[in-house]
């Protein structure tokens, strides 16, 4: 059993950690109907595809409202995660979701921000918080964001990502983008690269600033990439039952986890969008014993990797390292 591992991490999209209840739930305070179809007959999220998804995503999102909807869904999610062992989670946010709601990108940091500090009042917890663009959304609206991180601050917003559909929106499109994120924001970096797309796209998404990247599973491909990423000590936050959810691979025998592990990658555990596929961080841990055969003790050398790879200054990173090695 998993269960009592400590856990960590580091790739989650807020806006898709909302279930079905806390989405009903805030669509009826804000005096919303839930939209039609969002829902399958079983209650659980209604989509069929990648595209699909993204769509219900959207759906979902649009009932996240107000500053007080941020710290719900933020604080109910880390609440979630350290019931099942977490001790640090990075939550990715979305501006351009917020303002499509009509709420300002100060807003949702600060609900954000209040949702960290909450849980991390009431279970010893530490959350930072990722701001991401979405590629679909196109590069302006990206830049947009970017700035939005560079012209307002916050300690607990320590990273930058790019979600979104890969197909279309290849990485290089984004290099400003990733400048201003990195040099003038000064936050540390990551993006999804090699969910969808091939490995040649992973290898341009390497040319941004990135230490992490979103899935890069991909990359198995290309035994010369999986090289390159285990000698730049890039970590993979990897998502299998995404993965496997999504319809990338055919089950979790299919899934290159281990032959990336073997390699000498870098990997740490996600749950991606828990509710729409079925699981959540402890689940994964779970899945990584009982599918891939990782003992306990593997298990907990990806916490680790997770916690030296996290977005979080030194000192922070000292006291997680050192509630790791106490537990
Ligand atoms: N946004 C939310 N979930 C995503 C995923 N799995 N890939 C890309 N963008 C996303
Ligand atoms: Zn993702």
């Amino acid at each position: 059993m998993t269960r009592n591992l400590p856990k960590a991490e580091l790739h989650v999209h807020l806006e898709g950690t909302a279930t079905p209840d806390l989405v009903r739930r805030l669509a009826r305070r804000n005096g919303m109907a839930t939209p039609d179809g969002l829902f399958r007959d079983d209650g659980t999220f209604a989509w069929d595809g990648f595209l699909d998804f993204l769509k219900t995503y959207d759906a979902a999102a649009a009932t996240i409202r107000t500053e007080e909807d941020y710290r719900d869904v933020t604080y109910e999610y880390l609440v979630a995660c350290a019931a099942e062992g977490a001790i640090y989670v990075e939550v990715m946010s979305s501006p351009d979701h917020a303002a499509q709601a009509g709420l300002s990108y100060q807003g949702h940091v600060e609900g954000i921000a209040r949702g960290i500090e909450d849980a991390r009042a009431e279970t010893g917890m530490e959350g930072r918080c990722i701001v991401t663009c979405v590629r679909h959304f196109g590069v302006e609206r990206a830049l947009e964001v970017a700035r939005l991180t560079a012209r307002h601050p916050h300690p607990l917003v320590t990273g930058f990502g790019m979600g979104g559909d890969e197909a279309g929106y290849p990485p290089a499109q984004f290099a400003e983008v990733y400048r201003i994120a990195r040099e003038e924001a000064g936050l540390a970096c990551t993006t999804h690269a090699g969910e969808w797309g091939p490995p040649e796209q992973i290898r341009k998404a390497l040319e941004l600033p990135v230490t992490r990247l979103g899935h890069g599973v991909r990359s198995v491909e290309d035994p010369a990439l999986v090289e390159e990423i285990a000698a730049r000590g890039i970590v993979l936050e990897v998502c299998p039952t995404s993965n496997v959810a999504t319809g990338i691979y055919d089950g979790y025998a299919a899934h290159p986890l281990p032959t990336l592990m073997a390699a000498g990658v870098k990997v740490t555990l996600n749950s991606d969008d828990p509710p729409y596929f079925a699981t959540t961080i402890g689940r994964e841990y779970e899945i990584a014993s009982r599918e891939f055969g990782l003992s306990d003790e593997l298990l907990l050398g990806l916490t680790r990797t997770a916690l030296e790879a996290a977005f979080v200054d030194e000192g922070t990173r000292a006291r997680l390292l050192e509630r790791l090695a106490a537990e």
